[in-house]
This record gives C-alpha cells, structure tokens and sequence, in this order.
C-alpha cells in the first residue's frame, strides 16, 4: 500500500472508529505517527491502544471492506445487459423485488429493477441501502425529452432532481417536499463528474454497439451528453399540457421520468451519494408511446453496458 493510501486509510480508521465504537480521539494521535506503516504495524498499534479485539476487527474489516456499487433502473429491460455480465451471481428477492448482487466489471455491485414509480422506486431503494449496505447508488434508464433540443439517443447526467406532482401549496411551495425543506435534490458532484466522462467515452463510439439499423430505426444522429435537471412524477409525460405545466415552473429541466427523485430523496436521507443517467427513448408527445417501448426494448440496455463499462474502469 503506498504513502497516499496509507492516509487515506488512517483518516478513515479516525473517522470510523470516532463515529461507530466512540475511541476517544486524543487516540488517533498514535494512528497518525504510523501512516506508512504496515498492516502489521497497524495491528499492533490497534493492540497498543489496548482495543478489545471485536472493536480492532471491526474497525480494520470495516475499513477494507470493498465498495458495494448498487445499480438501480425501472424495469428489466434497461439493466439485462449488465445483468449478463454480473459475475458470481447472487439472487435475493425481497418485498417481490429481485436483487442480483455479484461482481461487474471487476467490482462488488447489486443490480435491481425496481417497476415504475416513486412508490416502488423509493421502497427498492430503501432495501438496497438497508440490506446490501451499498457505498453509492446510480440510476440507470430512459426519460422523455423537455428541452427542445435534446434528441432521441441523447444521455441525460442528473443535477438535480424533483417531483413535479408534488403540491402541498398553500402549506408548502410547490414542489418542496413537506418537513423537508427542500425541493430539489443534488446528486454527488464527483460521481456526477465520473459518470458524465463515462458517458461522453460512449458516446464517442456509441456505434461500436449500436448498428447503423438500429440507430435510423429509432431516429439516433450524433447524440450528445447534457448535464442538467431531471423531474420525476406518478404521470407518462405525452401531452403538450403536461410539458408545458413542467416548462412553466420548473425551467432547468431537461427531461422526465418517474422514478429519479423519489431514490434521491431516500439517497438524500440516508446520506448515501446518488447519481442518475437516463438516455432519450422519446420526446413526451404523442409519439411517445410508441418511441419508448422500442427503444427501451432495443437500446436502452446497451447504453448502460457501454457506460457502465467506461464508469467502472
Ligand atoms: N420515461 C421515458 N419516457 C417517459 C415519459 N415520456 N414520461 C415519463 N417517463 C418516461
């Protein structure tokens, strides 16, 4: 373990032991004069402040314990290409949701489709931060196009995140979340960061998994990555009335979907960094119903392989 590491993971140990087993922290002062030491060296100072050993084993697992990536989409289809490739597969089906937990692309993760909705979206989330202890949620799926300008195929990095169809007014503004006081929801800048050059990495040779079939059938030309403001709803956004109801009061938003904000805001509460991506299946109109089931069945699960991919290495 290098010098940067060794920080890395001494600052941990402090913060963990701090939070969880309540070590005094004139203690971490001895942590600190053996940042380059060796995991043996560690075990000794560890004896040293004469820890019990259930508490230096739980500290020292605690700190190694692998990342655990959870992955999320609405339905099956957007996910069954990692599904594919989910290695050493473990199956867990809880509150009628299957969970997959094995390894993708080298690291620990668990895969879930939730069904539609914030209500099943909320609750899968709730399960998998609760039992599988994930270290950072990301959505993965499709929305349909607000801002004129995105196209089918485009790719969506939430900022923030919000429920347009909640409306406690006049107790509450419009939009915020009661008892909350918040209205919208940030995703983590860095994993926003990582994912958006993830995307961009695909993007750039999206034609290596997409053939040239595929991308005229569901109208794909040169598309691009937008980072900006997703809005979720119990509501299929196909009417002119409803995107106008979504462009009039929530001007940053690019795109709507019905299950990004209720996960973020269980995210939010259980201080678990969230991310979201979502690709064009259609542009909210009265095409949309015949735009998104083609594209979700043909597409949408490519984009998450091809993404998921680039993210995780
Ligand atoms: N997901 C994909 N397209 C959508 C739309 N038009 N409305 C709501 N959610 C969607």
């Amino acid at each position: 373990m290098g010098r940067e590491s060794w920080s890395v993971a001494i600052l941990n140990l402090e913060t963990i032991l701090s939070h969880y087993i309540l070590i005094p922290h004139s203690y971490f002062h001895a942590f600190k004069e053996h940042r380059n030491a060796s995991l043996k060296r560690l075990v000794e100072v560890l004896v040293h402040l004469k820890l019990n050993l259930k508490k230096a084993t739980f500290a020292i697992q605690y700190l190694y314990k692998p990342k655990m990536i959870g992955i999320m989409s609405a339905m099956r289809e957007e996910i069954q290409a990692l599904l594919n490739h989910l290695e050493h597969t473990e199956q867990y089906t809880k509150g009628k949701r299957d969970y997959y937990k094995g390894i993708l692309f080298g690291k620990e993760a668990v895969l879930v489709f939730s069904r539609w909705g914030k209500v099943a979206s909320a609750t899968t989330a709730t399960q998998l931060i609760n039992d599988f202890d994930v270290d950072e949620l990301i959505f993965t799926g499709v929305a349909g196009a607000i801002r004129p300008d995105l196209n089918i195929g485009d790719t969506v990095i939430g900022k923030q995140l919000v429920q347009h169809d909640m409306d406690a007014s006049p107790l509450y503004d419009i939009f915020e979340i009661p008892l909350l006081h918040k209205t919208f929801f940030e995703t983590h800048q860095d994993k926003r960061k990582q994912l958006t050059n993830a995307c961009q990495l695909f993007i750039k040779n999206y034609t290596d998994v997409i053939s040239k079939n595929e991308a005229r059938n569901l109208q794909i030309t040169d598309p691009k990555v937008v980072i900006g403001d997703i809005t979720s709803g119990d509501q299929f956004i196909s009417k002119q009335s409803q995107v106008s109801f979504i462009t009039t009061h929530l001007e940053s938003v690019v795109c709507a979907e019905m299950e990004g904000a209720a996960v973020a805001q269980v995210c939010y509460e259980y201080e678990v960094p969230f991310s979201i991506m979502r690709v064009i299946s259609d542009k909210a109109n009265s095409d949309a119903h015949v735009d998104f089931p083609l594209f979700v069945e043909q597409i949408a699960s490519k984009y998450a392989y091809g993404i998921f991919k680039n993210y995780f290495q």
